[in-house]
């Protein structure tokens, strides 16, 4: 990430943007990042990269002390892509679209689980909050990472929707899939996020909630401008 390291810290704005699988959240996140100039944590790669590592390594994804040790090991050496430098990089490798697979993702989501994975995974994350602003999306963003953000949205849609957007999202990247085996796998894992015990999938008690399902990008897009404006 290519942040300024002038100001870095707490008083720094952070808009979050939680929400589901396919509720849109890393798009309207890109575009809120581009259109105010602000750095872009997508935390969910963090998750993806390390369940990656794991899985390559054959660190098994429940062993806390192992994971928690390959994740301070990841967060040394890991940069988040920029627009300069959009690639998602391991050891050399470009693993960019190794980490959007569904595979990758069910192991991100066992490993998200466990409670002191998500607390390594917290310096790491809070590490972002650089000038001049943060747009940070993922689960917990609102609820534990940055429970001070200046504004705090919350996208969702319903889950056939999300898992079409998912197809339609996997398909573009070349990546292929059964939609009737996503629409499971997508089920599974927002059961998962929202039933653990550590830092659930839910708003946070002051979010902006909004719901997509019938609505384009375009349309959410602006929703999120109008209650960022009001918020800044
Ligand atoms: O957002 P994305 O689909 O890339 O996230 C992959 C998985 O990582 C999620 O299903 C979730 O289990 C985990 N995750 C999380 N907390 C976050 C971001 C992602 O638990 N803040």
């Amino acid at each position: 990430m290519c942040a300024s390291r002038n100001r870095t810290g707490v008083d720094v704005p952070v808009i979050t943007v939680d929400g589901p699988s396919g509720s849109g959240k890393g798009t309207i996140s890109q575009c809120l990042a581009e259109k105010l100039g602000w750095h872009h944590l997508d935390s969910g790669a963090l998750y993806r990269l390390l369940a990656y590592a794991a899985l390559q390594q054959a660190v098994p994804l429940d062993d806390e002390e192992a994971l928690v040790q390959l994740a301070g090991q990841l967060s040394k050496s890991y940069q988040l892509p920029t627009s300069e430098q959009p690639a998602i990089m391991l050891d050399g490798k470009d693993v960019g679209l190794d980490l959007r697979t569904e595979t990758c993702a069910a192991a991100a989501s066992r490993t998200a689980a466990l409670p002191a994975v998500r607390q390594a995974l917290l310096a790491w994350q809070r590490h972002y909050r650089q000038s001049p602003g943060l747009i940070a999306d993922g689960r917990d963003m609102g609820t534990t990472v940055f429970p001070d953000a200046t504004l705090k949205l919350y996208l969702t849609a319903r889950a056939e929707v999300r898992a079409e957007r998912r197809y339609n999202q996997l398909k573009h990247k070349g990546i292929n899939v059964d939609l009737g085996v996503l629409v499971k796998e997508v089920e599974a894992r927002d059961l998962r996020d929202s039933s653990r015990k550590a830092s659930p999938l839910m708003p946070a008690d002051d979010a902006v909630i909004l719901d997509n399902s019938d609505q384009d990008e375009a349309l959410t897009l602006q929703q999120v401008l109008q209650a960022v404006h009001e918020a800044l």
